[in-house]
């Protein structure tokens, strides 16, 4: 290589460096996100949360290697392999990605719009390669889904990802896909809104939330080569409601889950709920500021939020703050720093983080557990408790609290039929839905 030709690759890459250093993404919601290792956190994709018809391709990835405190995230753009380019249909949302067994394949998965679409991102190669297209869907079936990897066999699992709404799954070596039950007793409407994660202390996947439940429950465990796959799961402890666009993610190695966020008729959220998956007992941490359709991750003993929407008591929109928000598992507290697992000190006892009981700092400055969206305002001391209800009187307690019962079912019914309606009609094109419509 000339001098010259060094000289210019060495600007290239200061180039891309300032670039990538000095940006961070836009605040969206209904973006696609996956952690690799916990050491990199990826966002791609999200609809504006300013204005819902803004939709963007954008790429990025956070250092989870070092520490950090909020004002000053380590965000980096992910640049495409010359010669290649981020394929069209990524400029998306209410997309997922899921991740490869070996940790080096971002799997991204569009069920949303027509016709359905994936692709794969090689994190070796920074190449993009398309998989074989995807069943075709039914078009007026709102699938905002979740993709996630069964740890053992690489095969991917779209719960409501089969055209008549039953699960997908996906087998990269065969490249081929396949139909798979709901669970028994449940009918394959519309399986939307839920979470979806694998847990590597059960060796399976948990599904949890969703506007419309599969079946009697809503937190289920998918094992699949058990001989009877789908089990309704059985908690204790201060048990979530049936939230929709909330986030669940693993953390210490399966020993936990997080739930985080979302909505549940009416109401937005920034509760904090911890499953201890060896007892299968919840418990509620300290809330943040209430949120929807976010991105999560975990890293150690970070649990970190970003982008989403949230609205105040007139179904406003609150504009949340662009910055990651960092919730430490270990002091049990919200906090303005991320601790990389390197810079951790180490623990008499490792292996045991402390139940996350106790109150701390609010994270992004709200500190209410659920707002009313045009109806009853609950401040901060008048919270009707989501949590300590059994599911189905909560359900009803939510509804009695706001409006009658039969009034709430009935506006719902007319939004989810708007909404049929409107995919209907728009079932070609792409499509935003208005935000007001994720708020049941
Ligand atoms: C939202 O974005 C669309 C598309 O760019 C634009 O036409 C519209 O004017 C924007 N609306 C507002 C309120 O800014
Ligand atoms: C966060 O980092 C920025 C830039 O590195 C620094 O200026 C600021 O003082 C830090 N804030 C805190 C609370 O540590
Ligand atoms: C909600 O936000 C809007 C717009 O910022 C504001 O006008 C309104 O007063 C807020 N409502 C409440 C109850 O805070």
């Amino acid at each position: 290589m000339s001098f010259g030709a060094w000289l210019d690759s060495l600007l290239y890459y200061c180039l891309l460096w300032s670039v990538a250093s000095a940006r961070a993404p836009t605040m969206v919601y209904f973006n696609a996100y996956a952690t690799v290792d916990e050491n990199t956190f990826y966002i791609q994709g999200g609809t504006d949360v300013t204005n819902s018809s803004i939709t963007y391709n954008q790429f990025f990835s956070l250092d989870l290697t070092r520490s950090w405190n909020t004002s000053n995230p380590p965000w980096s753009e992910v640049i495409t392999a010359a010669g290649g380019r981020m394929p069209a249909r990524l400029k998306a949302s209410f997309h997922s990605m899921s991740l490869s067994k070996d940790k080096k394949t971002l799997t991204f998965w569009d069920l949303y719009n027509t016709p359905p679409y994936g692709s794969n991102f090689h994190l070796d190669t920074n190449k993009w390669e398309d998989l074989s297209a995807l069943p075709a869907q039914i078009p007026d079936r709102l699938k905002v889904l979740k993709a996630a990897t069964d740890a053992t066999t690489d095969r991917v699992y779209i719960p409501g990802g089969a055209p008549g709404n039953e699960m997908l799954a996906y087998d990269p070596f065969s490249k081929a896909f396949s139909v798979i039950a709901v669970p028994p007793g449940g009918t394959p409407l519309s399986w939307s809104t839920y979470t979806f994660a694998w847990n590597e202390v059960r060796r399976s996947f948990l599904y949890f939330g969703g506007y419309e439940m599969p079946g009697p429950s809503y937190f289920y465990e998918y094992a699949p080569a058990a001989a009877i796959p789908w089990t309704a799961l059985t908690s204790s402890g201060s048990v979530p409601p049936q939230l929709s666009n909330s986030c669940m993610v693993s953390a210490y190695d399966g020993a936990k889950m997080i739930v985080f966020g979302g909505t549940v008729i009416g109401k937005i959220y920034g509760s904090l709920y911890i499953l201890d998956v060896p007892t299968m007992t919840w418990s509620l941490g300290p809330s943040s500021q209430p949120r929807m359709a976010m991105s999560c991750s975990v890293s150690g003993d970070n649990f970190i939020v970003w982008g989403g929407v949230s609205w105040n008591e007139s179904a406003k929109t609150v504009l949340l703050p662009a910055t990651p928000v960092i919730y430490n598992m270990y002091s049990a507290q919200w906090k303005t720093n991320f601790i990389s697992k390197q810079d951790t000190a180490p623990r008499l006892v490792p292996t045991t983080p402390p139940s996350s009981t106790g109150s701390g700092e609010s994270g992004g400055g709200g500190t209410e557990t659920g707002v009313v969206i045009g109806g009853t305002v609950t401040g901060p001391s008048g919270v009707e408790n989501p949590v300590t209800a059994a599911p189905k009187s909560n359900n009803a307690a939510i509804i009695g609290g706001s409006a009658s019962a039969g009034i709430v079912i009935v506006s719902i019914a007319v939004m989810v039929g708007v909404v049929v309606i409107r995919r209907r009609r728009n079932s070609r094109r792409r499509v935003s839905l208005p935000m007001e419509f994720w708020n049941i």
